[in-house]
């Protein structure tokens, strides 16, 4: 069983002197749990600097929200990979928020997964289907389609030291929970897919995360479920209580 990895993406929440606060009390109420499970927050961009270095000499990690996939050139208001190495280990990739907001393609999110990659940070690629594909049927459809084309630039090592969150769009940020037999049909749906277009050993070493309205009263309906690895927690990653209860929960066996 790989070790449970619990990310809070704070999205666009918190000035810079709030998140350094958030970050140093994440960071102080998890030191009991981080050598079982790893724990990573994801401020906005205007603050990660300063998260980075308030963490410095912690084990909680940090993750960017998104980067752009050129490393460098003229593309006014964006943010690249190679600027944000040196403050963040992991990048959200393909959030629906991305998708559906400013109309981010697969194609586009294969880019910036290679560009995570280039820069030797780690991508968390979030792939899940909408309501109206779930009353459809088309979730295998659409998991499917995400993960061959994001994941079309990697090899398998690649793969291997990447996660991927099963986010279903309707549950973001809505209060409406996946029910976890759906969760891990869609977890073994992602595994599939990863085993046909890399093999068995890529398949098993991805993390694969839950996401969509978890709390600290869910977190482990999830947690438990075979080939679970840990939670994308978005809204109740901004309490700190709430916070540090999903993380000592996935300590205790998950
Ligand atoms: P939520 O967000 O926990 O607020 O639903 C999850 C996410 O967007 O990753």
């Amino acid at each position: 069983m790989s070790k449970k990895l619990i990310a809070g993406n704070w999205k666009m929440h918190l000035s810079v002197d709030d998140s350094r606060s958030l970050a140093e009390g994440v960071a102080t109420s998890v030191a009991d749990y981080t050598d079982s499970v790893d724990v990573v927050v994801c401020p906005g961009t205007v603050a990660i600097t300063e998260v980075s270095r308030a963490l410095k000499e912690t084990p909680v990690q940090v993750g960017a929200q998104n980067i752009y996939h050129t490393d460098e050139g003229a593309f006014t208001g964006e943010t690249s990979a190679v600027q944000i190495k040196d403050h963040a280990e992991y990048v959200i990739t393909g959030h629906s928020e991305r998708r559906q907001i400013f109309h981010e393609t697969n194609e586009d999110v294969a880019r910036k997964v290679a560009a995570c990659i280039r820069s030797e940070m780690t991508p968390i690629l979030c792939v899940g289907e909408t309501g109206y594909e779930r009353d459809h049927g088309e979730t295998t459809q659409v998991i499917n389609d995400q993960l061959a084309t994001c994941l079309t630039m990697l090899v398998a090592s690649d793969v291997e030291a990447m996660v991927v969150a099963y986010e279903p769009v309707w549950a973001i940020g809505t209060g409406e929970n996946a029910k976890p037999d759906d969760v891990s049909r869609a977890v073994a749906t992602i595994r599939s897919t990863i085993k046909e277009m890399f093999g068995e050993k890529s398949s098993q070493g991805t993390r694969v995360l839950y996401g969509g309205s978890v709390k600290a009263d869910t977190a482990g309906s999830y947690l438990d479920l075979e080939g679970v690895d840990g939670l994308l927690v978005g809204g109740a990653s901004l309490d700190e209580n709430e916070f540090v209860s999903i993380v000592e929960r996935a300590s205790n066996g998950g």
